[in-house]
């Protein structure tokens, strides 16, 4: 096997490569570690990047050395401590029991070793074997606290992307806290790029942004104690002329559920300064002698192919070597939920129509939604008490659950296991379970708290609560959600000193409740969910091999959603159903058929009371279910391209190819519908240019060439408003 990393004594240089990509950096002098490169693959390095010596006024220099020519405020950075000669945003900053902050990194040596090392109590890209990876450990010490920071860098032997992150040790004699541990850094000199940022909203989740960067420091980030609606954990830098299939782009993701930072810092010599981590916001990790902090994971991706590109190799890391779930490359079911079918009010016969007529369409799990513990008629009551509601369920849960597979179908629970409202048998056994401020009255979100998951003792009455209802055997499916953000900020276990532990604790916290989880039940497949995707990012990954996208089932509005979350998550990730039209969260009125092509897109389901739909849409529905049969192998698990993005734009379109090139289905969007309309065409990706294929529709056969260059025009009929075709093509000796 051939090496994956190299050191260069002569000219202190690390190299970490595989056959497509190469990621440099040096150690300068003071043992400094400074960045060089991360891009397309070099053979080798001959000091062509070594950073020109220049007297930069009011750039300092190294403490004891007069060399006006070296400054750590220039030099691009690889890691950096806050207060040595550096005025940019520090990669950590350590408060010491003098009151200072300042830290005073230098390399002390390192370590290669075949494989990567799991990150303890958080997830993390795996390997199956050691031979797939490499790992390099880059010790850098602070003389004067102890502390050692080990850098971890993974390079996969055939995937382009390093996985980064930070161990730091107190080897000390003191106690310090960590206010910033930041998982990577990394500055790009001399590349004038943009990035791509992932902001939303509840109902509006990840809508790609395409800013320029200019001088002065730009943070994207969460403070809502989870991964957020509002900002994925997410950038990319992009080449100006970067697009879809085309040009440089660099994606750095954290592995992380909690409060992210990503500060990209252009500074006044035009060089960009890359630091990704834990929020610094209200974080401050007390560090005892003999302690360590281990810092999420962030994973940095290159590709010379454009988006495309950057999205394929973020989607099948996550696939192979984030995902745990045994259903992670397993035929995802197509289910009914019934939330948007009956809302709080339902009653076991109600749902028993729905799951009748279920079998009748086809559909293969029955999701039971909010509203079955307690005493849950609305949302002001129950979280915390995870029994069954016998006004609803009268002979209990289980007579229900093989009522569904009865009927051929799998049976799927919602949970909200995080959460406590005032109205429960928990809050009034355990009131401090709730998390408040000592002396503060905490505020609600839709009229419910957060439960202190930092502390062990609320956990294990979760869980405990939970393995009542799962060790019956009857729950094929759990969907996981979480209804508020984090406010009210306080572990009651924990000393004043250490209040700002909280919010990284509650993620832990969260991590060991999926952990028992995933160990106690691998046969139960698990949906992530947060209001929608509220916390959809890599972290929940390792858990939960599929997270409701968004609540907003609207087939228009999610063309955006899903591209914005196609960019990093694998499309089987992502759950779509089809709901009412008009839409119950914008009132758009779409085609029945759109919706479900849309739908079609990541895990196909249905969110609408079956049993009041037309004998019309029914029939509908059953084709719908028994086509979806037959391509979810390849619409899950293909391949995806993007082809058109529908960033202000009237059309979307997007496929996904068989590994072996042999089959494609492509999907087309036309947004609004013109009385004279312009022509497009859609031009597709991926196939094999030397084959023949088939629209099995039409029976039309095409050059993969052709089908890629010249492409074919998008249909002009029916003239309405929100129209999409689903388009399936073979290759012509494969049938
Ligand atoms: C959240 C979820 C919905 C549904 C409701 C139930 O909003 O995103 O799908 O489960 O909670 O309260």
């Amino acid at each position: 096997m051939s090496k994956l990393i190299e050191f260069d004594e002569k000219q202190q240089v690390f190299h970490l490569h595989n056959q497509n990509i190469s990621y440099l950096f040096s150690v300068e002098k003071g043992g400094t570690l400074s960045h060089l490169y991360f891009g397309k693959r070099v053979r080798s390095y001959h000091g062509g990047l070594t950073y020109p010596k220049l007297d930069r006024g009011f750039s300092g220099n190294l403490p004891g050395d007069l060399d006006r020519t070296f400054s750590r405020d220039t030099l691009p950075k690889e890691y950096s401590g806050a207060g040595e000669m550096d005025f940019h945003s520090p990669a950590t900053i350590v408060r010491q029991a003098n009151g200072s902050n300042a830290v005073f990194l230098h390399y002390a040596g390192y370590e290669i070793a075949p494989g990567k090392p799991k990150l303890p109590g958080l997830p993390a890209a795996y390997v199956e074997n050691a031979d797939e990876a490499e790992t390099l450990t880059v010790k850098l010490i602070d003389d004067l606290t102890g502390l050692e920071y080990d850098l971890l860098y993974t390079i996969y032997r055939d995937r382009d992307v390093i996985a980064r992150s930070v161990k730091v040790a107190n080897k000390g004699k003191e106690s310090v806290h960590l206010e910033k541990v930041a998982s990577m850094q990394m500055d790009l000199v001399g590349q004038d790029l943009e990035a791509i940022t992932l902001p939303g909203a509840h109902v509006n989740e990840r809508h790609p942004q395409r800013s320029r960067l200019v001088q002065g420091r730009h943070v994207f980030e969460s403070r809502r104690g989870t991964s957020s609606h509002q900002m994925n954990p997410f950038v990319a830098l992009v080449d100006p002329k970067t697009d879809e299939f085309a040009g440089d782009a660099w994606g750095l993701a954290l592995v992380y559920s909690g409060n992210h930072e990503f500060e990209l810092e252009k500074d006044q010599l035009n060089q960009l300064h890359i630091t990704v981590g834990i929020n610094e916001y209200n974080f401050s990790w007390k560090l005892n002698p003999g302690d360590s902090f281990q810092t999420p994971e962030a994973l940095l991706v290159y590709s010379a192919s454009g988006l495309n590109g950057m999205s394929q190799t973020f989607h099948s890391l996550i696939l192979d070597r984030v995902m745990r779930s045994k259903f992670k490359k397993a035929p995802r079911p197509i289910l009914v939920n019934n939330w948007e079918a009956t809302y709080f009010d339902f009653t076991e016969d109600k749902l028993k129509e729905i799951v009748d007529e279920a079998k009748e369409l086809g559909i293969e799990m029955f999701v039971l939604d909010d509203g079955w513990f307690g005493h849950r008629d609305d949302d002001y009551s129950s979280l915390g008490d995870w029994q069954v509601f016998a006004k609803k369920f009268p002979q209990g849960l289980k007579h229900f659950a093989d009522y569904v597979h009865g009927q051929g179908l799998k049976f799927g629970l919602w949970f909200e296991p995080e959460m406590i409202s005032y109205d429960s048998d928990l809050y009034r056994t355990h009131p401090d379970y709730l998390m408040q401020v000592p002396g503060r009255k905490p505020s609600p979100a839709r009229n419910q708290y957060l439960l202190d998951l930092g502390r062990k003792e609320v956990r294990d009455n979760i869980f405990d609560q939970m393995t009542k209802i799962l060790d019956g055997g009857s729950i094929d499916y759990i969907k996981w959600d979480m209804n508020r953000h984090l406010s009210d900020i306080y572990e009651s276990d924990l000393p004043a000193d250490q209040q700002g532990e909280v919010y990284h604790r509650y993620v832990l916290g969260l991590y060991d409740l999926f952990e028992r989880l995933v160990d106690r039940y691998p046969d139960i497949l698990l949906e992530g969910c947060s209001g929608g995707g509220g916390r959809f990012d890599i972290g929940m990954a390792y858990y939960c091999p599929q997270i409701w996208a968004s609540d907003n089932s609207d087939a228009i509005a999610r063309l955006v959603i899903q591209y914005g979350t196609s960019l990093v998550y694998p499309q089987s990730m992502m759950t779509s159903h089809v709901s009412v039209s008009p839409n119950e969260q914008n009132g758009r009125i779409t085609p029945f058929d759109t919706r479900a092509a849309v739908a079609m897109c990541g895990d196909l389901g249905y969110e609408l009371d079956l049993t009041k739909m037309s004998d019309e849409d029914k029939a509908a529905v059953k084709k719908q279910v028994a086509d979806y049969k037959q391509i979810r192998e390849l619409t899950q698990y293909g391949k995806f391209y993007t082809l058109k993005a529908p960033l202000d734009s009237n059309e979307a379109a997007w496929m996904t190819v068989s590994d072996d090139r042999n089959e494609a289905i492509v999907t087309t969007v036309e947004i609004m519908s013109y009385a004279q309309p312009y022509l497009t065409k859609t031009k597709l990706a991926g196939l094999d240019p030397d084959k023949d294929y088939e629209d099995l529709a039409t029976g039309q056969v095409y050059g993969g060439d052709e089908l890629m260059n010249l492409g074919f025009y998008d249909p002009t009929q029916p003239r309405k408003d929100f129209t999409a075709k689903m388009y399936h093509f073979k290759a012509v000796d494969q049938h």
